[in-house]
Formats: structure tokens, C-alpha cells, sequence
């Protein structure tokens, strides 16, 4: 699990871990992955914090391996994410380049890496944390957040064509607007309140856990013919 040190991928951590899962809590984060883990352990769950930056291909490809030695993976989370709002014009390309190492290289590096486990087993299930944004482009200048967020909606569809053969599901979770530290820093009070009376059909943002129950269910055995789908958790947002 990536990014598990915050918001949604807390959220992830915790719902994985009630169905009994032991999770692997990564996060660039080192107090954000302990507090995590802790929360899950001190629930009566089993959890460990994996210090890990996803931009860093080699210390990913190490920690999979080593994890998969100890604990053959079963479910793998590509939820580290960053996000800028900028417009265009002013945009240094430093963070087109930020944005794209974590959201999409970084995502690939680790499904790589699970995949590598996960087929010669013949078993697995990856998801990757998408957005909205996979599909339409945000209401605030993202431009490049909103290209990362396409890229990795097709690059699972694209994997799990690929992988499905061998027993490896790939798939999605596309949240809509949610209740974290990311998107509050984003929209702040005032762009909060506004949003959710204004563009979300249910009329609230989405709670952390609306996101879990779908990544629960997309990397569960009740997902066994389910393939290359975004689940899309966004209140109406998209209708
Ligand atoms: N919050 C929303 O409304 C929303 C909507 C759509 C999609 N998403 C996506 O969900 C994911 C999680 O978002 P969130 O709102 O929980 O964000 P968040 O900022 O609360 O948490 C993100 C976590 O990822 C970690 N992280 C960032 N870069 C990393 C890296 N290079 N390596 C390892 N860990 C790293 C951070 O330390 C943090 O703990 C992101 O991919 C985001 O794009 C969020």
C-alpha cells in the first residue's frame, strides 16, 4: 500500500487490515507510515510502516521483493499521489516532472514490481488509485495532475489486458472529491463548502472509507471477473 501514511490510503490501510489482511503501510512519511501502522496494531490488526519513496525505483523494486519473500503479496495499492493547482502559463516544467514521477512513473514502478511476484504465481490483484480527473478535466487549473490521473487510468486498463492471462487482476478506484488533507489543502474552507453544494449531485464530498469499501471489494474474490474497470466513488460528480 503506498501512500498509506494519509487520507485515503489510511483509509485503505485500515479497511484491508479489518478484513484481515496484514498490511505493509509505505510512505515517503516515516511518522505518517508508523501512525498508520500503530493505529491498525492498537485496533487488534496487523500492520508494519515500510519507509519508501515510489520515485525511487530501486529501493521499490528491493522493498517488493523483500516483502513478497517474507509474505507472498496478494493485494497491492498504488495510492501515492501529489497534486498541484497552477495554470498553465506559469507552470515550471519541475513539476510537470514532479507530478509525473510520483503519479505515473512511480505507479508503474510498482505495479511492475508486484506483477513480477504476483504472475508466476498465477494470483494477484493490483489497484490503482485514479480520480475523476482520469476521465474529465478538474474545475481548478491541473493540467498536468489531470494528465497523470489519464495516464494511469489507461495504463490500467493496458495492464490488465496484458496480465489477465496470467491470473493477475489490474484495476482502478477513480474517487471523487474527498474529505483529506490533500484536497482541503487544495480547495480550502471556503472552495469546500462551495464544491459540494455546487457540482456533487449527492451534495457532500466523499469520506475516506467510501474509497476503501471499493478497493476492499476490486481486490477481493467477489472481484474474481472483474478486470481493467475504474470504479468510480464520486457522489454523481461525473453525471
Ligand atoms: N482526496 C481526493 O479527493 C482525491 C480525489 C481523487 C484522487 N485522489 C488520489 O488519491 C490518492 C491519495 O490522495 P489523498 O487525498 O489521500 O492524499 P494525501 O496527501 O492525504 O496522502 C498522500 C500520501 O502519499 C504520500 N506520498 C506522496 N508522495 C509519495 C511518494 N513519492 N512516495 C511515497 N509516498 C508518497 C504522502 O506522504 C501522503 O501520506 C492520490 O493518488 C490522489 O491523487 C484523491
Amino acid at each position: 500500500m503506498t501512500g498509506g501514511g494519509s487520507g485515503l490510503g489510511r483509509a485503505i490501510c485500515r479497511r484491508l487490515a479489518e478484513r484481515g489482511d496484514h498490511v505493509v503501510v509505505a510512505d515517503r512519511d516515516a511518522p505518517a507510515a508508523a501512525a498508520t501502522a500503530d493505529d491498525i496494531v492498537g485496533g487488534g490488526g496487523s500492520a508494519e510502516p515500510l519507509v519508501l519513496d515510489v520515485v525511487d525505483t530501486a529501493a521499490v523494486e528491493a522493498a517488493i521483493a523483500e516483502v513478497d519473500a517474507r509474505r507472498p503479496l496478494g493485494t497491492v495499492v498504488n495510492n501515492a499521489g501529489i497534486a498541484a493547482t497552477t495554470p498553465l502559463l506559469t507552470t515550471g516544467i519541475e513539476e510537470v516532472d514532479r507530478i509525473f514521477a510520483v503519479n505515473v512513473r512511480g505507479a508503474y514502478v510498482v505495479l511492475r514490481a508486484a506483477a513480477r511476484r504476483m504472475v508466476p504465481r498465477g494470483s494477484g490483484s493490483i489497484v490503482n488509485i485514479c480520480s475523476t480527473s482520469s476521465f474529465t478535466a478538474s474545475s481548478s487549473p491541473m493540467v498536468a495532475y489531470d494528465t497523470s490521473k489519464a495516464a494511469l487510468r489507461m495504463m490500467t486498463a493496458a495492464a490488465a489486458r496484458e496480465l489477465a492471462p496470467t491470473g493477475v487482476r489490474v484495476n482502478g478506484v477513480a474517487p471523487g472529491t474527498m474529505d483529506t488533507p490533500l484536497m482541503r489543502g487544495l480547495l480550502g474552507e471556503a472552495g469546500t463548502a462551495a464544491l459540494s453544494g455546487s457540482r456533487i449531485p449527492a451534495g457532500r464530498l466523499g469520506t475516506t472509507d467510501e474509497v476503501a469499501h471499493a478497493v476492499a471489494f476490486l481486490s477481493s474474490a467477489d472481484a474474481s471477473y472483474v478486470v481493467g474497470h475504474v470504479l468510480v466513488v464520486d457522489g454523481g460528480w461525473l453525471t
